[in-house]
Formats: structure tokens, sequence, C-alpha cells
């Protein structure tokens, strides 16, 4: 009912170079992938990237966008200029810019819908901090998250969205929720998702990744949980031979 889609979040790695190298690795072993299959890359490396998977099953998506349409935001990129690039998807609100770059509830929604707007795909993460894990506020956070994020975005916008759950203490650590954990949470994004449009809706539109030190060992055992639709998938999307072990789980 779903699609499952599986989505490299390249972080600030690899230049044109390897970029181009990375792709034609990775053509190859994912052809025949039951999944949808994203590489998410530096801004630098997008156009390479589009060219370079042109014609295969491959989608690349940026790791961010700004919300204004354009103006005096120095270093900053539209939606525009992605969709002219060719770009299909972009991460939102992930939790390293929420963390280190001021991100909030409010700029993540503004640059959702400015990536609608423009007919770009979001990735949009939500997540809970150790702390925020540890004090049993884990639903309250993902909960105010999603609704953040959704604020005045019309339901017909759904099947264009994919939610990101990336518990912010299994990012790049090697420690992963376990698979029972991530569903559950990502229950709750469901369910907050069924409040907010409907239940119909929730089931059949919205997919959810978990993302979190997801590697070609422990991708099986999460793909098999019931709410997991996919995964974002960081360390691990940088070696053609690991991100597509993932994809083929
Ligand atoms: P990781 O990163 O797979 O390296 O934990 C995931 C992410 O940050 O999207």
């Amino acid at each position: 009912m779903r699609k499952p889609i599986i989505a490299g979040n390249w972080k600030m790695n690899n230049t044109i170079a390897e970029t181009k190298a990375l792709v034609a690795d990775l053509i190859p072993l994912v052809k025949d992938a039951a999944c949808d299959v994203v590489i998410c890359t530096p801004y630098t490396d997008l156009a390479a990237a589009v060219e370079a998977t042109a014609g295969t099953n491959i989608k690349v998506g940026a790791e961010n966008v700004h919300w204004a349409e354009k103006g005096a935001f120095t270093g900053e990129i539209s939606a525009k200029m992605l969709v002219e690039l060719g770009v299909e998807y972009v991460i939102i609100g992930h939790s390293e810019r929420r963390q280190y770059f001021g991100e909030t509830d409010e700029t993540v929604n503004a640059r959702m819908k400015a990536a609608l707007a423009a007919g770009l795909k979001p990735i949009v993460c939500v997540g809970e901090l150790l702390e925020e894990r540890e004090s049993g506020k884990t639903e309250e956070v993902v909960t105010r998250q999603t609704v953040g994020a959704f604020k005045d975005i019309d339901k017909s916008e759904l099947e264009n969205i994919v939610i990101a759950y990336e518990p912010v203490w299994a990012i790049g650590t090697g420690k992963t929720a376990t698979a029972q954990d991530a569903n559950d949470t990502i229950k709750v994004i469901r369910d907050t998702m069924a409040k907010l449009y409907c239940e119909k809706c929730a089931q059949e539109k919205v997919r959810i990744q978990y993302g979190g030190s997801m590697n070609p060992k422990n991708v099986a055992e999460l793909m098999a949980m019931p709410e997991i639709d996919g995964g974002l998938i960081g360390g691990a999307s940088l070696k053609a031979e690991d991100f597509s072990k993932v994809v083929n789980y």
C-alpha cells in the first residue's frame, strides 16, 4: 500500500568527482530495487548527481532549502533553483540543522511550504534528543514537531511528503532504536497525521522512514515493522556497497 523509500543523506561529504564515482558504482547495484531510491547531496554535487542518475531509478534530493522565493539571504538556495537543476526531493528540518543552525518548527513549516509550492518533495525530519527520551518526552516532542511542520499544509500534498523519524541519539552513534521502539514512535507520528488529516490519509498516503544508524545489518529487522516505510541513511549511504545492501534489504 505504501511504497518503501530509502534515501541517503550524504551530509557534508563528497566532492563532484567523488559524487560521479559513487553514483557510477551505485547505479548497477540498486537498479532492481523494489523501493524508491533517493540520494540527498550537498548543493555543489546536485548537478553532477542529476546528470549521472539520468534515466536510472535513483532520484536526487537536496539537504535544505530556503523559504523565500528570492532576495537578500546571502548563502541560501531557493526551491526554484533546486527544481531548475532537476532535483526532486529535499530534506527539511534535519536534527543537525535544528541543533547547529537554529532551525525551529516554524522555519521547518516555512521551508515545507516553499518546497511544495515549487513542486519539490520534502523529507521532513522529526525526532527527540537523548534527554527528552530519558525524561519520557518522546511522544510530546515528535507530536509537536509533526504538528508544527504540517501547519496549513493541504491534504492534497500528503503523497508528496515523506516523514523521517530520527531519534537524535541514534544518529551517527551506531546506536539504533530497537525496531519495536522505532515502530511505536512512528505509530505516534502516524496517529498524529490521522488527527491532523484523516485515518485513511495517514494509512495510505503518509510514508514514514526511520533514520539513525540504519545499516546493512539492521535494515531487515527495521523494515519488517509494519509502521516503518523506509529509511534515511547517513553514514551507510557513503559507500555504494553498504547503501545498496540497505536498498535491497
Ligand atoms: P546515520 O545518519 O545513518 O549516520 O545515523 C542518519 C541521518 O542523520 O539522517
